[in-house]
């Protein structure tokens, strides 16, 4: 088993992402003899020995399952051992995409952290690039190479323990793509332009802070990167509900249809305004025909009749008589795009269901954002050195 490529059967050594639910996911590397406890039951590493990832597994006790799932960078993301804080797959997905990374690319990352970058990005340069990856703390550069080795992608990176911003690379005119992540990015801008071909490449540093992100692209400009671009990615999840909508009105496209004279319309018109007034909904409620349901809603209870009739029995009053008066217009003038309309659609079938139920409101499925999600993670500031700025060691018309 490879993150960078699959394969069907599960052997000795490999890494197994367990799925147990959209939220709980848990890593094992098969050991035969070992046993992995789960809440649904223990599952012995030896019979996984053999089958083929994606297998449903049933825990000794029978009392639940667990899919037996291939690694990709992505599971591991969300499922590795945290050292450090980690880049998720919303921002690599954009860093990957802006840095144009590819089959064969040459990147430089540091820090490496917790290899949660490491791992997508050695995925896309697989089977020809290669990753250079930097990180000043020793034991997490250990840590990563071991991973790496156990996950048999070792051959497509190197893991140097250094400090990049006082060191640099030491990496002359070989790589693609630069990604920083580090406090101080600004440090480490002229050791990458150092380590980008001359042909050109890209550069892209994540930081938190807006702060960090100015010195950032003080510091690039000053090298000679150009196009500066920060980017902020934030995923939003919308749950798929059913709410109740009021119907806007939506026709009519002709006024008097087949059938009805324009005085018929006219009448029947004069005769809701009438009825409208007469119960205090302000003919302004009535435009061309149309009902401004937001004008009948909003109109305040005092204006309503001051007679016997309470707060409530008012807005009762109001609500009744807004729905008779658009049930009355869907009655005067069908209207056509409505009909023409697909009629399976849900909007139509509504509609319909409206005006069978005498209500103005709809139940109409929908996507609507979650109450709480996550949200800012940092900025992404993207830069291009171009081939035409090299020249003396490299680089000709530096500030130009
Ligand atoms: C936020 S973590 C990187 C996380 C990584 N991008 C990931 O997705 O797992 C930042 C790492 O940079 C390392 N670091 C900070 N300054 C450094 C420097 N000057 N040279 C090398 N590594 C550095 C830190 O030790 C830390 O492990």
């Amino acid at each position: 088993m490879s993150f960078a490529e699959y394969k069907e059967r599960i052997s000795e050594g490999d890494t197994v992402i367990l799925f147990l639910g959209h939220n709980s996911m848990q890593t094992l590397t098969v050991t035969p003899g070992k046993v992995h406890q789960t809440k649904y039951g223990a599952l012995p590493h030896s019979d996984m020995i053999g089958k083929k990832f994606g297998t449903k597994m049933f825990s000794l006790n029978k009392k639940g399952w667990v899919y037996l799932l291939h690694p990709t960078p992505e599971l591991w993301t969300v499922n590795l051992p945290h050292r450090t804080q980690i880049l998720y797959s919303t921002d690599i997905s954009m860093v990957i995409l802006q840095l144009a990374l590819k089959p064969g690319s040459v990147v430089v990352e540091s820090g490496t952290g917790s290899g949660s970058m490491s791992h997508c990005l050695i995925r896309t340069i697989a089977p020809s690039g290669h990753l250079h990856t930097f990180e000043f703390h020793s034991e997490r550069a250990e840590t990563a190479r071991k991973e790496f080795e156990e996950h048999k992608i070792s051959h497509l990176v190197t893991v140097r323990c250094r400090d990049v911003c006082k060191e640099g690379f030491e990496l002359h005119q070989v790589v693609d793509a630069v990604f920083l992540d580090l406090p101080a990015p600004w440090d480490a801008v002229k050791h990458s332009k150092e380590a980008i071909k001359t042909e050109g490449g890209r550069i892209c540093s994540f930081s938190p802070c807006i702060e960090q992100v100015q010195r950032t692209c003080e510091s690039l400009r000053a090298c000679g990167f150009r196009d500066i671009k920060v980017m902020e990615c934030l995923s939003r999840t919308f749950e798929v509900r059913t709410v109740p909508l009021q119907v806007p009105f939506l026709g009519p496209e002709n006024p008097h249809p087949p059938g009805q004279t324009s005085r018929d319309f006219s009448s029947r018109k004069r005769k809701l305004q009438e009825e409208s007034v007469s119960c205090d909904v302000p003919s302004s409620t009535l435009q061309d025909g149309h009902v401004n349901m937001k004008s009948v809603e909003s109109l305040p209870v005092e204006n309503t009749p001051s007679d016997s009739k309470s707060p409530t029995d008012n807005a009762e009053h109001k609500s009744e008589i807004s729905n008779r008066i658009v049930t009355e217009k869907y009655a005067l003038s069908p209207s056509k795009h409505i009909t023409d309309t697909d009629p399976d659609s849900g909007l139509v079938r509504n509609v319909r269901a409206v005006m069978s139920q005498k209500t103005n409101k709809a139940n109409i499925l929908t996507g609507r954002p979650l109450k709480e999600m996550t949200g800012h993670t940092g900025y992404l500031t993207f830069a291009t050195l171009y081939a035409h700025v090299t020249s003396n060691n490299g680089r000709a018309d530096e500030g130009k």
